[in-house]
């Protein structure tokens, strides 16, 4: 193929709408406390060595705080934690009335998760207009009686 083919946004947002994701809130601590933000685009990568990534957009403010931490608890979320999925993918305190601990890493666990993965940063890759993170896992646990918070097209649904 010579010249690529332009794809719309809006075109490429609906296709990979079709594609149905968990909700995933990444954590890391900072000295000045605790940041955290939605993602969808979390995908295992090895199992030996353990290896898991996310994208961050690169005109997120929060990922570079997650970068300068070195480290980030990818939170999964339970099928009630709609509004944790919101909260953090808005601006303002995201972590008000949020109930977590600290994990082997600082980062914040989240209360109440499907399942919970601290990694520590080991790559990251410029693709595009986001950032590829590779995270290499270091602790994890998971609630195998809860049920998945899903989003597909565009909107959050239940299993
Ligand atoms: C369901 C859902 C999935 C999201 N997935 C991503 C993602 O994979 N990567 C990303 O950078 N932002 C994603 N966002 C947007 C972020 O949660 C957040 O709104 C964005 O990073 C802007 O906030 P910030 O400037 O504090 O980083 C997603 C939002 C929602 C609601």
């Amino acid at each position: 193929m010579s010249a690529l083919p332009a794809i719309a946004s809006e075109d490429l947002r609906s296709a990979m709408g079709c594609f149905a994701t968990g909700v995933v809130v990444i954590t890391a601590t900072l000295p000045d406390g605790p940041v955290g933000m939605a993602v969808n685009s979390f995908v295992s990568v090895s199992l030996n060595p353990p290896l898991v990534l996310f994208c961050a957009g690169n005109t997120s403010t929060t990922w570079p705080a997650i970068n300068a931490a070195g480290h980030f608890c990818a939170n999964v979320l339970s099928a009630d934690q709609e509004a944790l999925a919101r909260a953090f993918a808005r601006k303002g305190d995201r972590f008000a009335g949020v109930t977590h601990t600290p994990g082997v890493t600082g980062a914040p666990v989240l209360e109440a998760v499907h399942a919970h993965l601290e990694c520590k940063i080991v790559d990251t890759y410029d693709a595009g207009d986001h950032t590829v993170v590779i995270g290499r896992v270091v602790d994890l646990d998971t609630d195998q009686r809860a049920a998945p918070l899903l989003f597909y097209r565009s909107a959050y649904r239940l299993f």
